[in-house]
């Protein structure tokens, strides 16, 4: 066993301790594999004592700690513009294909991987225990599974159990935003994303802050704006009042949200476009590492997972910007997706992610959700479970993130079809095939 396996192993076998699980040995048709339903949460949430990534910053770059030991990165490449070199990258490949046979010895398979639908009661309540198993899982994967949160539903008890159950992750869904933040020019309002902080925190999870600066969901009084000094001023002031209010809270930030036009030969014409050119990106990044030097700065947007355009022009502008020595972490791809597995594909997204891993970067996916209007639930897991399994192998990967908790409140509801079911809880906080799905991509199956 090598060291990375030894620091892995021993990594595991503390946070087992910690958590007082009972080491299960059981071998069902020779898989065995961990059930966190065994491991009962009490106080610090299953993979809340060093399964996740830890960012403690440093000059120009993140530290990611992801407890799982590592020689750091294999993607190497033009890292140092940006202060990657410095960069500790504790996920290793081969440690997490090592390691996961090591730790199967430590657990075993839960019934419920194959009937992941029994484990909501018909009155909605919530198997709590069988949700864990998605964090336990991300954990033991060195990854961290996460959700879109928003903090009007955190009153709703099954929803606020399932997603501090089943995730470790947050990603505000609207509360960061700049409408949400700041509807009247520096007059700043924290109310909602301070909720899903203070919801993160006393579950365990880490949050991602989203977004500092969109074309959507602006406040009218920047729409409304027609000068290129106040627009800067104003989106400088922005980026650096809401990174500072959450300087320590968030692990990352999409900085910059959806820049890139649909046909992927240009830039949007958003108003940051037309009044302050290209380097309105550059300068944003710039102004959020200054604000929170700790945190992981992200490129977010739709349509660039895969192949083509889009993807190429969004690979092309983050090696320009690392060129340029901006601050810039990594990239998130949304994969707002449908079931079929070619728009994009699997293949198409992994081979993306390898060339942004050679320049250093890491990737999230950061948005996923797949409707199935004209599909079903097996057909959704399938898909759920490739995208997953190709963030699981690649070493820079360090999360994925479902866009919602759960079907009742997902944001394509009426708009891809009435009922798109997109994501891994159905409407009563049952766990769909697509839980089982990510679930297995996550244990390596
Ligand atoms: C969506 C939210 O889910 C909705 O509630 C809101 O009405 C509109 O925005 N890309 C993004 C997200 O980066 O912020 C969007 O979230 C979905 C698309």
């Amino acid at each position: 066993m090598n060291r990375a396996r030894r620091r892995f192993s021993k990594s595991l076998f503390d946070r087992r301790a910690q958590l007082g699980c009972v080491p299960v040995l059981r071998t069902f048709a020779s898989l065995m594999i961990l059930s966190a339903a065994a491991c009962r949460r009490d106080g610090a949430a299953v993979g809340g004592t060093g399964g996740g990534l830890g960012s403690t910053g440093g000059a120009g770059g993140g530290r990611l700690d992801a407890g799982s030991g590592g020689q750091g990165s294999e993607a190497g490449g033009e890292a140092g513009a940006a202060g990657r070199a410095d960069a500790t990258v504790d996920v290793a490949r081969d440690a997490a294909v090592d390691v996961r046979s090591d730790a199967a010895l430590e657990v075993r398979r839960d019934a419920a991987l194959d009937r992941p639908g029994d484990a909501a009661a018909s009155d909605g309540s919530v198997d709590a225990g069988l949700a864990m198993t998605l964090r336990a899982a991300a954990a033991q994967a060195g990854r961290l599974i996460g959700a879109a949160v928003g903090a009007s539903h955190l009153s709703e008890a099954a929803y606020a159990t399932t997603a501090a159950a089943a995730f470790d992750f947050v990603t505000p869904e609207n509360e960061m935003k700049w409408d949400a933040t700041e509807p009247t020019q520096n007059v700043f309002t924290f109310a909602g994303g301070d909720a899903i902080t203070a919801f993160a925190q006393q579950n365990g999870m880490k949050v991602k802050g989203h977004t500092l600066v969109w074309h959507s969901q602006l406040p009218a009084w920047v729409s409304g704006i027609t000068d290129a000094t106040a627009l800067h001023d104003a989106m400088i002031n922005h980026v650096t009042q809401v990174a500072s209010h959450y300087r320590g809270q968030v692990i990352a930030w999409d900085v910059v949200n959806e820049a890139v036009d649909d046909d992927g030969q240009s830039l949007r014409d958003s108003i940051f476009y037309q009044y302050l050119g290209a380097g309105y990106i550059d300068d944003a990044f710039n102004a959020a590492h200054a604000a929170d030097p700790g945190a992981l700065l992200l490129y977010n947007d739709y349509g660039a997972e895969g192949a083509g355009a889009k993807s190429d022009y969004v690979y092309s502008m983050v090696k320009g910007m690392l060129a340029r020595g901006v601050p810039i972490n990594g990239v998130g791809l949304q994969m707002h997706t449908g079931p079929a597995d070619t728009s994009p594909s699997a293949a198409e997204v992994a081979a993306n992610m390898q060339r942004l891993e050679a320049l250093g970067l890491n990737v999230v996916i950061s948005e996923m959700d797949v409707q199935i209007c004209a599909s079903d639930v097996d057909t959704q897991k399938t898909r759920f479970h490739d995208i997953v399994a190709v963030c699981a192998a690649e070493p820079l990967c360090l999360a994925v993130t479902v866009w919602g908790v759960t079907d009742k409140y997902s944001w394509l509801n009426g708009v891809s079809c009435a009922t798109p079911q997109p994501l891994l809880f159905d409407d009563n906080y049952a766990p769909k095939p697509a839980f089982g799905g990510v679930l297995e991509a996550l244990l390596g199956l």
